[in-house]
């Protein structure tokens, strides 16, 4: 996307273009694909031939992560050869930012020149047949429990009323799939429902998502995807399901049970990871 010549945006544009002109001060290193790590999910980062790292607090009017798990920088490098950035933890509603403060890193990503853009999280299982370790690709969505990033003026980024039937590209999900059967991981398909969190759900509230159609919950991702997808990017997800979502289990709910299934499950998400970029 070129916005050099464009002058006159609205505020989200223009910040957005503040922030790519002082990272592009930076690094001038062209990702082409770009992967958003989930909290626990991080180990990736071992993987990359690291050119650079820009931790979020160097960024002026940028977000900043204030979870445990979300250490908050960007990671430019080499990830099988590919030109990547990561983003080392995200940002969240339920931190009190605003929803166009939280697509804001993705956007930016975007704007640095990513094409292919992948998503992952932690999300609690509210299909009983996942486990806690269970791979999900996000195949669909719900995100109507959280507000739209796309509220506000609408700008150069795309269409006021941008189609949503396919936010989770098509040929990147079948990718994902064989790579997947190539490792011996056995990858789901399921819809990712977004809470605005921070607190874990009820068991009445797991039971009414699981009548809507989700099969994963968590506190992310969706708005993301939404913005991505309004700016034309393709988008991938994959759910690493940490556990059952409350009243599935009958365990009370911990953040760190949430990380250590992460870790656990950390290196069948790296070689997923790893396969899936080198085939892109
Ligand atoms: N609910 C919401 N978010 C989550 C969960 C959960 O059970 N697990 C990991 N993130």
């Amino acid at each position: 996307m070129e916005f050099k010549e464009i002058k006159n945006f609205f505020a989200v544009t223009r910040n957005l273009f503040e922030v790519l002109k002082e990272i592009r001060k930076m690094t001038d290193f062209r990702p082409e694909i770009g992967v958003v790590l989930g909290s626990g999910l991080g180990g990736l980062i071992d993987e990359v031939e690291i050119v650079e790292a820009i931790p979020y607090t160097a960024i002026k009017s940028f977000p900043r992560s204030t979870v445990d798990g979300h250490k908050g920088e960007y990671i430019f490098g080499y990830l099988e050869e590919k030109p990547v950035v990561l983003m080392s933890g995200r940002v969240h509603y339920y931190e009190g930012y605003s929803m166009e403060q939280v697509v804001m890193p993705v956007r930016i990503m975007a704007l640095l020149g990513a094409e292919t853009i992948l998503l992952t999280n932690a999300a609690g299982g509210v299909n009983k047949s996942f486990k806690p370790g269970t791979l999900m690709c996000i195949n669909d969505h719900i995100s109507s429990f959280v507000p739209s990033p796309l509220i506000g003026p609408n700008d150069v980024l795309g269409e006021r009323f941008p189609d949503m039937s396919s936010i989770y590209n098509k040929d990147l999900t079948k990718k994902l799939h064989e790579c997947a059967e190539k490792l011996g991981i056995d990858l789901k398909d399921g819809v990712y429902l977004q809470t605005s969190g921070p607190n874990y759900e009820t068991p009445a509230e797991v039971r009414m998502y699981s009548m809507l159609g989700a099969d994963a919950v968590g506190m992310s991702t969706a708005c993301e995807a939404m913005a991505l997808n309004h700016m034309k990017i393709k988008v991938a997800g994959i759910s690493c399901i940490t556990n059952m979502a409350t009243g599935i289990s009958d365990k009370p709910l911990s953040h760190e049970e949430v990380k250590e299934t992460a870790d656990r499950v950390g290196k069948e998400f790296r070689d997923l990871v790893k396969t899936f970029i080198s085939k892109l």
